[in-house]
This record gives C-alpha cells, sequence and structure tokens, in this order.
C-alpha cells in the first residue's frame, strides 16, 4: 500500500508557524509584506497570484498587488522593482511568470535586490544554493524537501531521479538532494533510457510537466514519489481535470506518492510565506 503524502496538511502545519513568526516580527516593529507582480493577462498566473495574495493574507502578511499591462515594457517593469527594492516596507517581491515576450526575464529577475528574491530565482540565491551557503530557496524544492523530511530521515547515498531540468524546479531541487548527501541524476525529455534510469531511484521528483509520463513500471518497488505536475487536461465530457506527472493509478507498490491536487502545490505557496517571513528577518538583521 503505498502512503499518500498530503502536501495540504503539511502546508497548513507549515502556516501555523508563519503565523507566530509573522506576530513576532510585528513585536519587533515589522510588518511583513510582499509585493507582487503580475504582468499581463495570463489565466494560469491570475489564479496562482491570486492563491499566493489569499494566503499571504490568512498568515497576516501584507501583501501588495502591482498589475501591469501585456505591453508594458521591459524599462517600465525594472523601473518599479527600483522602486520597490528601494521601499524599507516591502520585504519580498515577487515577479509572476512568465513574463511576456518583450521582457528579457533573466535580466528581471536579476535586478530584485538578492535578499527581497523570495523566489529564490536571483543569480546570487542560485550560487548560494549550489555552494550551500543559505540564502532564499526557490519555493517548490524547498516544498519538496520539506515533503521528503516527513517520510525519510537519512537521505545520505539514497539515488534520487529528478525528471525536469527548469531552473524553476529541476535544477534547484537536484542541488538540494544533492547537499543532502544523495546520488542525482538530472533527467529530461532528451534523455535515453529513462524508464531504466527512474527504476533505479529510491526518490523520483517529477517535474516535466508532462501528463502521466511516470507509469507504474518505471517505478522501484518501495520507492518514494514526489510528483511536482499541475497539468490541466481536458476530459471527454469536457471538464477540465487537473493530473500530475507521475500515473498515480498504476503505482501501487511505491512507498509513498504525493497526490495531485493537494501535493506540491499547496507546499510552494506555504514555503513563499516562509520565505517573505525570513526575508523580513533579514531586514531586521
Ligand atoms: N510561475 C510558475 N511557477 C512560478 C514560481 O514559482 N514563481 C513565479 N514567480 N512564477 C512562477
Amino acid at each position: 500500500m503505498t502512503a499518500i503524502l498530503r502536501g495540504d496538511l503539511v502546508a497548513r502545519e507549515l502556516d501555523d508557524a508563519t503565523r507566530i513568526e509573522v506576530e513576532r516580527l510585528r513585536a519587533d516593529g515589522i510588518d511583513p509584506s510582499l509585493a507582487v507582480v503580475l504582468v499581463g493577462e495570463d489565466p494560469a498566473s491570475e489564479i496562482y497570484v491570486r492563491r499566493k495574495r489569499l494566503a499571504a493574507e490568512a498568515v497576516g502578511i501584507r501583501s501588495i498587488e502591482h498589475r501591469l499591462g501585456a505591453a508594458t515594457s521591459q524599462q517600465s517593469l525594472l523601473a518599479l522593482i527600483a522602486t520597490l527594492n528601494a521601499d524599507p516596507g516591502i520585504h519580498g517581491i515577487l515577479v509572476q511568470l512568465p513574463l511576456p515576450p518583450q521582457i528579457a526575464s533573466d535580466e528581471v529577475l536579476g535586478a530584485i535586490t538578492p535578499h527581497k528574491d523570495v523566489d529564490g530565482f536571483h543569480p546570487v540565491n542560485v550560487g548560494r544554493l549550489s555552494t550551500g551557503t543559505g540564502g532564499l530557496i526557490p519555493c517548490t524544492p524547498l516544498g519538496c524537501m520539506l515533503l521528503l523530511d516527513r517520510v525519510i530521515a537519512d537521505f545520505r547515498g539514497l539515488k534520487a531521479v529528478v525528471i525536469g531540468k527548469s531552473n524553476i524546479v529541476g535544477k534547484p531541487v537536484a542541488m538540494l538532494l544533492l547537499e543532502r548527501e544523495c546520488t542525482v541524476t538530472i533527467t529530461h525529455i532528451h534523455t535515453r533510457g529513462l524508464p531504466e534510469i527512474a527504476r533505479t531511484a529510491d526518490i523520483i521528483v517529477a517535474a516535466a510537466g508532462s501528463p502521466g509520463l511516470v507509469r507504474g513500471d518505471w517505478v522501484k518497488p518501495g520507492a518514494v514519489l514526489i510528483d511536482v505536475g499541475i497539468n490541466r487536461i481536458a476530459r471527454e465530457d469536457g471538464k477540465t481535470v487537473i493530473v500530475g506527472d507521475v500515473a498515480a493509478n498504476e503505482c501501487d507498490h511505491a512507498a509513498v506518492l504525493t497526490p495531485v491536487p493537494r501535493g506540491v502545490g499547496p507546499m510552494t505557496i506555504a514555503c513563499l510565506l516562509r520565505n517573505t517571513v525570513q526575508a523580513a528577518r533579514l531586514a531586521l538583521a
């Protein structure tokens, strides 16, 4: 039998701890505040930004939304970021991705002051992560590790296979697993013999954005599966459903599986709030 590791329940516990930390910061005279910047009208981004705002408010973090039109120039976006960087009342800055094509995402992410970079995407934070020297850690990879911590006491020597090489999930989660002394293989859509590689894994982190990619026969009995996929697919009856990257109905022989929905998704948001209070603490230091 597979244990279902419910990220929504773990996220609730994290939020309780964050709420306490917010109260402590208030007592120290700091009102933790998060600026969320949304450019354009991407429907998925609208949903994520709304969720982030509601979640921030629920733990007592002030959230300020900046909405810019789809035709916004890179220069205006950089000007907004400069203003937010300079504002001592703002502790975290998040620019929702993807950005419209006229804007170079790497320039924008690189313009955020590293200690306000609650997404952990600034090159300084990426460098800190890869050298194990602190910094703000990207939210989804951090959420994956906090889930794994619930079911694995000692990571040393375990074989971890990461499927997906994105800057947002694949690469940073591989670094975090490596830091715990796992033997890490990063794979992607062009990897040859992916099923055989996946079958060697004690831990699989599936973050390819491909519905049901990880089949039952890719999974070693007793493996731990972290499903990062959030794929919207249209069913035959016309309804849209959200499915992960793991064919969950074929994986009864796994030891642990995170569901989709109610798995990694809620952890991402809880980690954003956790990073925001960490950033606010940095401002106090
Ligand atoms: N778009 C998809 N995932 C993310 C994320 O983690 N952070 C931001 N800023 N945008 C995203």
